[in-house]
């Protein structure tokens, strides 16, 4: 009888504790939706709601498997952002957070473990999204090669004092899908180049195309491998005569017209001959 006591006694007082620490640290909401937003190595983490005046957010990161960090300008903050860009310089290595519900800024923080959202891992080197690039159009003069001179867009990294460009990230690995068309058409054709200046050859010579450039990493998953679609931007059409007409078309234009001026020549001719003739015929019968 007195066992069965003490082992109630026992769960009741465990059930109290457990009881106590969900109302200390159910005390400050979570945080919800903990996302990440990168582009071009600008990585943001954000959750919601805004805290009010009673508590604030901090948070930790780590490289998975290894200790936290924090970053100063995110602990015990108001915000429902934190900018980690420079905080996750191994660009190849997994990053997860944890973004911490605590007290305002100068109040002692609990014994207990505070409320706290997880992230999902992120690997700037893989996930970061790419900014549209920029690029200029200069026409070959063949009129049949264009050559695109893209812009590595920059990104967030500096090495230095010196901000680096995609190109410096990813060297090798980045590559560049163009989509281009006619004007004149929809059809679409795309060309993938290695390099950030892109010749395009054997085009219908003169025509006006239409290309648009992205950032394409073939060695990331597929739903990361392009980047964000330049704007579009078309070459001029300069067709000269020749462009427009083939050496038969311009030989059977002159043709037609050689045939036309001899037929009105000898139209003139003919006609000028009866008037001549019918004038002398009526003078003859006034004579007559
Ligand atoms: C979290 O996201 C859901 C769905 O998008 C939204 O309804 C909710 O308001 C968000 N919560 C906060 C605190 O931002
Ligand atoms: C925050 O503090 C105010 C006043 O001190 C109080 O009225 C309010 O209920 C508190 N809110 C939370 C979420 O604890």
């Amino acid at each position: 009888m007195w066992k069965i006591g003490a082992k109630e006694a026992l769960l009741a007082l465990s059930i109290d504790i457990l009881f106590f620490t969900c109302l200390v640290s159910g005390e400050f909401p979570r945080a919800q939706n903990v996302t990440w937003i990168s582009t071009n190595f600008k990585t943001l983490l954000t959750w919601g709601p805004k805290p009010s005046e009673n508590y604030s957010y901090t948070v930790e990161y780590s490289v998975v498997g290894e200790d936290r960090e924090n970053n100063p300008h995110c602990i015990q903050s108001r915000e429902t952002m934190c900018d980690l860009s420079a905080s996750l310089s191994r660009l190849r290595e997994s990053y997860i957070a944890e973004v911490l519900s605590e007290p305002p800024r100068g109040v002692a923080l609990d014994l207990v473990e505070p409320p706290h959202t997880r992230s999902q891992a992120f690997c700037p080197y893989l996930d970061t999204d790419i900014d549209r690039p920029d690029f200029t159009i200069v026409v070959g003069k063949d009129k049949r090669s264009v050559t695109l001179n893209v812009m590595d867009p920059l990104t967030a990294l500096f090495d230095g004092n010196q901000q680096q460009s995609i190109r410096d990230v990813f060297g090798d690995e980045l590559q560049y899908r163009v989509t281009y068309r006619r004007h004149s058409s929809t059809g679409k054709k795309e060309y993938t180049s290695a390099g950030s200046v892109i010749e395009l050859k054997k085009l219908d010579r003169g025509e006006s195309y239409c290309f648009e450039v992205q950032a394409y990493i073939p060695s990331r998953k597929p739903g990361k491998q392009l980047g964000a679609q330049s704007q579009t931007q078309c070459s001029k059409g300069e067709k000269s005569f020749t462009d427009v007409y083939s050496v038969p078309v311009i030989a059977g234009g002159i043709l037609l017209i050689l045939v036309i001026v001899s037929v009105a020549i000898v139209v003139a001719v003919v006609c000028l001959k009866r008037r001549r003739k019918a004038q002398e015929t009526a003078k003859e019968r006034e004579l007559l």
